[in-house]
C-alpha cells in the first residue's frame, strides 16, 4: 500500500515570520493519520522550520538544490547543505526552474542522484505544456521526461522517489487537469516506471499531481487511481486550505 503523499510548494512566498506563524497553527490542527505531509519552503525559512516543526510528524522539503556536492557556485545551495539541516525531501525540476532557471532533464538527472546519495528524498517534477498536450504527445513527452529523469538511478534509489506529474497548463491557472487526464498521465508514469524496473518498484512508487489543487476537487483527484498524492502550490499558503486537502 502506498501512503498518500500531500506536499505544499510555497514557491517565493512568505517571510519567516509568516512561515513559522503557518508552521505554528497547522501543526496545531486535527490532522489524519496515515498521510505523509511535507511543506516545501524558500532556503531561508527552512532551518527555522525544522525547530517549529519538531515533533509534529510534518517533513520539511527543500524546492531546489544544485547538483555538484560543492565549489564556486555563487547563489547555489548544495544536498548535504540541506540534509545538515534536517530537510527531508526536495522538490526537483519543477516546471518553473526548467522555464526560467534553464533546467534541464540532464541537470534534473544529476540532481535526483546527488539526492539520493546525500539522504534526501527527491520529489521529481514532469508534466507537458499545452501545446505538446493539444500535439497529442503529452504521453511520450512526459514518459521521456521520467526515463531522464532516472538515468542510472538502481531499483532501490528509484523506489525512494516520488514524482509529481504538474501538467504546466494546470499550474497556478486554476485550470485542473479532470481526474481522468490526471489519473491516466500517473498511470502512464507508473507504466513507465514498471518497464524500468519492474512491477515492485512501480507498485510502491509515489506519484502526486499537481496543478491548482484545492480543497474543492482534492478528494476526487485523490481518490482516482494511480494518483497517491498532490503537490499542492497556491492552495497550501493558508493552513485551512491546505488542511482540507490533506484531510482529502
Ligand atoms: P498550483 O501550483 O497549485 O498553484 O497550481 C502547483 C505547483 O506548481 O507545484
Amino acid at each position: 500500500m502506498r501512503t498518500p503523499f500531500i506536499a505544499g510548494n510555497w514557491k517565493m512566498y512568505k517571510t519567516t515570520a509568516q512561515a513559522l506563524e503557518f508552521a505554528g497553527r497547522f501543526a496545531a490542527m486535527d490532522r489524519p493519520a496515515g498521510v505523509n505531509v511535507a511543506l516545501a519552503a524558500p532556503f531561508t525559512q527552512l532551518a527555522a522550520l525544522k525547530k517549529k516543526l519538531e515533533g509534529s510528524g510534518i517533513k520539511l522539503a527543500a524546492q531546489n538544490m544544485h547538483y555538484e556536492e560543492e565549489g564556486a557556485f555563487t547563489g547555489e545551495i548544495s544536498a548535504a547543505m540541506l540534509r545538515e539541516i534536517g530537510v527531508d525531501y526536495c522538490i526537483i525540476g519543477h516546471s518553473e526552474r526548467r522555464q526560467y532557471f534553464g533546467e534541464t532533464d540532464d541537470t534534473v538527472n544529476q540532481k535526483v542522484k546527488k539526492a539520493l546519495g546525500a539522504g534526501i528524498l527527491p520529489i521529481c517534477c514532469v508534466g507537458e505544456s499545452l501545446e505538446i498536450r493539444e500535439a497529442g504527445e503529452a504521453a511520450e513527452y512526459v514518459s521521456s521526461q521520467v526515463r531522464a529523469a532516472l538515468k542510472d538511478v538502481s531499483a532501490g534509489e528509484a523506489a525512494q522517489i516520488t514524482i509529481a506529474y504538474e501538467p504546466i497548463w494546470a499550474i497556478g491557472t486554476g485550470r485542473t487537469a479532470t481526474p481522468g487526464q490526471a489519473g491516466e498521465m500517473c498511470g502512464l508514469i507508473r507504466e513507465t516506471l514498471k518497464e524500468l524496473y519492474g512491477t515492485d518498484v512501480s507498485e510502491k512508487t509515489v506519484i502526486q499531481y499537481g496543478g491548482s489543487v484545492k480543497p474543492s476537487n482534492a478528494s476526487e483527484l485523490m481518490h482516482t487511481e494511480h494518483i497517491d498524492g498532490a503537490l499542492v502550490g497556491g492552495a497550501s499558503l493558508v493552513p485551512e486550505d491546505f488542511m482540507d486537502i490533506v484531510r482529502f
